[in-house]
């Protein structure tokens, strides 16, 4: 067992961390008061390779591991946990299409979401009816000469307004049930998508997330992902490399609390010396250090069985990257929660970051699968 990083893994880390500083530490804060969508850095992390870490070359990708992807993920959160969200997803549906398109669709979509000229990517799976009882979507997709016509409605659709291309699982066949549910690759600018509403949400607010109706929206044929039949599957597997994802990206903003906590409780004086004095304090610091110590450990097993799977050199890694999500979600908000307590008063104002980590990492432990759906997952696993 070897628990070093490798060379390549380090240079990355260090490359995003870099970037990370010295392009977004600087708007991190002014993208959440205004929700702004920062185009721009989008753009640039397309160009440092990391729209589609795990892409081969061939397809324009960065041709790495999920290891290096989910490192990214942890440096990109630490600064600011919409764009990594936003980055997390993008690189899903890069390898959604890689892992169960066929040679033209991989070559048609990969590359222009590898270069960034699609900026992003979306998974559109949730619907209003349809959040963790996934299976009960009800967007249709009916064939029509030599095109499927979808009509429906999708929600909380993350970079829904940016997205070059989509995911959209839709039932093919309503008698089914989920084995009557395909996956569509959807062009944005296809006539029938309607961007719907922006959310107007508690945290994560420079990620965009909206809604998507489809009326009577054409797409051809050659544009179904994989067998009709399959999509449940397809998005359920997919989901699993993004759980990795999201559970890298809530041990970033773990991080960011454990430096702020840190940081301010040594410059802090109260009762006559720093509050980093007093053991109250320290064990919430410890607490955090460990249990991000935990959770990194996790994420990265998670995300090195992955890369054992897809070389065909170990089995499924549903639940271990669940486990990974689960407890790295739940960690970071009591992370969050403990920095905020460090603060006081002041971890209440949005002059400091935490006020901002508080709100940003809520969302982890409900999208890509709530926590309770991740303890469903690893149950069934066990029994
Ligand atoms: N990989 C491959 N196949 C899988 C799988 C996986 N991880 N999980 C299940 N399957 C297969 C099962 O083997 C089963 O196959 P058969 O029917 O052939 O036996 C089939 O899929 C159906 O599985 P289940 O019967 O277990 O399905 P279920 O209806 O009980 O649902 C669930 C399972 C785990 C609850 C699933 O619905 C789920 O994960 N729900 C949460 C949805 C979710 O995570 N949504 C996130 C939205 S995307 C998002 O948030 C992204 C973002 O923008 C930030």
């Amino acid at each position: 067992m070897d628990l070093e990083l490798k060379e390549e893994h380090k240079l990355l880390s260090n490359m995003v961390r870099d970037f990370a500083e010295a392009e977004i530490a600087p708007i991190a804060a002014k993208i959440d008061e205004e929700e702004e969508f920062p185009v721009e850095i989008h753009k640039k992390l397309a160009e440092l390779g990391l729209n589609a870490i795990t892409i081969p070359e061939e397809y324009g990708g960065s041709g790495m591991d999920t290891v290096a992807f989910a490192l990214a993920i942890m440096e990109l959160a630490r600064v600011s946990a919409s764009i990594a969200v936003t980055q997390s997803v993008t690189n899903m549906v890069a390898e959604g299409i890689y892992r169960f398109g066929n040679e033209e669709q991989k070559r048609k979509y990969l590359p222009k979401i590898a270069s960034g000229e699609y900026i992003a990517a979306s998974f559109a799976l949730t619907e209003p009816w349809a959040g963790s009882d996934a299976g009960s979507i009800r967007t249709t997709a009916t064939k029509e000469g030599d095109y499927y016509v979808i009509n429906g409605s999708k929600i909380f659709i993350t970079s829904g307004a940016y997205a070059g291309v989509m995911m959209v699982a839709v039932v093919t066949d309503k008698t089914k049930g989920k084995h009557g549910i395909s996956v569509l690759l959807v062009e944005k600018d296809t006539p029938g998508v309607i961007i719907g509403k922006e959310e107007k949400k508690m945290g994560q607010r420079g990620s965009n997330t909206v809604e998507i109706a489809f009326d009577n929206c054409k797409v051809p044929l050659e544009n179904l992902l994989g067998n009709e039949g399959d999509g449940f599957k397809i998005m359920l597997a997919d989901l699993d490399g993004g759980r990795i994802g999201i559970g890298a990206l809530a041990c970033g903003v773990m991080r960011a609390c454990l430096e702020e906590m840190v940081k301010y409780s040594k410059g802090r004086v109260q009762f006559g010396q720093p509050i980093a004095n007093f053991q109250a304090i320290q064990w919430m610091i410890a607490d955090t250090a460990t249990e991000l110590e935990a959770a990194e450990m996790m994420v990265l097993k998670a995300a090195y069985l992955k890369d054992l799977f897809l070389q065909g050199k170990g089995g499924r890694f549903t639940k271990e990257a669940s486990m990974a999500k689960l407890f790295a979600t739940e960690a970071a908000n009591r992370a969050a929660y403990r920095a905020v307590q460090v603060h006081g008063g002041y971890g209440y104002s949005r002059e400091f970051p935490v006020e901002r980590f508080y709100r940003d990492i809520r969302v982890t432990t409900i999208y890509e699968g709530t926590s309770e759906i991740q303890r469903i997952v690893i149950a069934r696993h066990l029994m």
